[in-house]
């Protein structure tokens, strides 16, 4: 047997198999893609599940060095959405059968943030007879508000740690409290203790990381036992910090093919966790979801949040559906899911497998 075969053969990957997948080139690639789209197959399924993004608010309180929407950034217009915006958006979700959305905003902790949020997921859940699924993505919060929002309505929640190794970690964020990688740690398991389901995830090809960080966010990943992941290449923004180190990146592509093999990595890994194809793996690839539904993700993420708030919540540059209505995204969407060669789980909640099936 090849090396490659005799890894793909294993229960469990070491560090090592783990930089040899992230390194491998051509045949044995694509080895490593056919296989994750039979564990795919065989452990979730050839379906994707739909969650709709609102990105509710895009005031952050934060200054991550990678982000365009950090508070020290003026060039963006700060809005927040209004109840009535988030429960059309929510309505059309409803109406479309998606089952599920996400609502994802800016860093805010003051309490009117946390009562409308409060408030926002009852209303959701009276108007759509509990059959929406709500996913947050509010960033790090108190445990008392954490169990507030679960109580009221919400299941998921996703926070990425975004790199695992906590000096690299310091190299992307302020040194201070509020960027504090143990307290990114200890929200993530406040989460799983209040009953979510939780995301996590990385992004792939940042300044200074390196293949064994990367390994090491895979083995991170198994460590926490997660229930869903979110990766994606790092794309650089002029409004940030870190655009200073432009010129030592790697290129777009091999930022994306180490995405693409993140994502065909960790389905090996963890047959039955959720996976999303993200946004930003499209900045890089027109078929960049397409591709990543192929070797492993299932759950994508069409934009549901109105057109004239989205240029005003970019995170990265060359963020694409910007000018799209929700309409347009899902027939886009429609279309890249079924050249991929899966169907819809329309109606379905697509809740994370991993979840339901840990034992109690
Ligand atoms: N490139 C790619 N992803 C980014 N994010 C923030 N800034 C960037 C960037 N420049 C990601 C972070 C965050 C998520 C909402 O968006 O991982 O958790
Ligand atoms: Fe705020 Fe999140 Fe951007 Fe950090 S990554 S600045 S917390 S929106
Ligand atoms: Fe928005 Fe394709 S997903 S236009």
């Amino acid at each position: 047997m090849s090396r490659i075969e005799e890894i793909l053969e294993k229960a469990i990957f070491t560090k090592d198999d783990l930089l040899y997948l992230l390194n491998s080139a051509d045949k044995e690639r694509l080895s490593l893609f056919e296989k994750a789209k039979e564990v795919k197959a065989a452990f979730v399924g050839k379906k994707v599940y739909f969650r709709g993004l609102i990105e509710y608010s895009n005031y952050c309180k934060k200054n991550c060095y990678y982000c365009g929407i950090r508070a020290g950034n003026s060039r963006y217009i700060r809005y927040r959405m209004t109840d009535v915006e988030v429960l059309e958006a929510v309505d059309y979700a409803y109406k479309n059968d998606y089952a599920s959305i996400v609502i994802q905003s800016g860093e805010q902790t003051n309490k009117a943030f946390i009562a409308r949020i409060e408030s926002l997921l009852k209303r959701i859940h009276g108007q759509t007879n509990g059959k929406i699924h709500v996913t947050l993505s509010l960033g790090e919060q108190s445990e008392a508000t954490y169990r507030r929002w679960f109580e009221a309505g919400a299941h998921r929640y996703l926070l990425r740690i975004e790199v695992s190794n906590p000096s690299l970690y310091l190299k992307l964020h302020p040194n201070n409290l509020s960027h504090d990688y143990n307290h990114r740690l200890e929200a993530l398991r406040t989460l799983r203790k209040t009953g979510y389901q939780v995301g996590t995830g990385v992004m792939i090809g940042l300044p200074f990381q390196t293949l064994s960080d990367l390994a090491d966010d895979l083995l991170f990943f198994r460590e926490f036992d997660i229930d869903m992941a979110g990766m994606g290449p790092y794309i650089e923004h002029a409004d940030t910090p870190l655009y200073q180190y432009r010129n030592e990146l790697l290129p777009l592509k091999s930022r994306f093919d180490l995405s693409l093999k993140m994502v065909a990595i960790l389905r090996i890994m963890m047959k039955n966790i959720n996976i999303a194809a993200t946004t930003a793996m499209q900045t890089i690839d027109p078929h960049g979801r397409e591709k990543a539904l192929m070797v492993g993700a299932n759950v994508i993420m069409p934009n549901l949040t109105p057109v004239k708030y989205r240029q005003d919540y970019l995170l990265y540059e060359n963020k694409p559906c910007l000018d799209e209505e929700a309409e347009e995204c899902k027939s886009c969407l429609e279309a890249r899911i079924h050249m991929a060669g899966d169907t819809i789980g329309y109606g379905e909640w697509g809740d994370s497998r991993h979840y339901l099936e840990r034992p109690p």
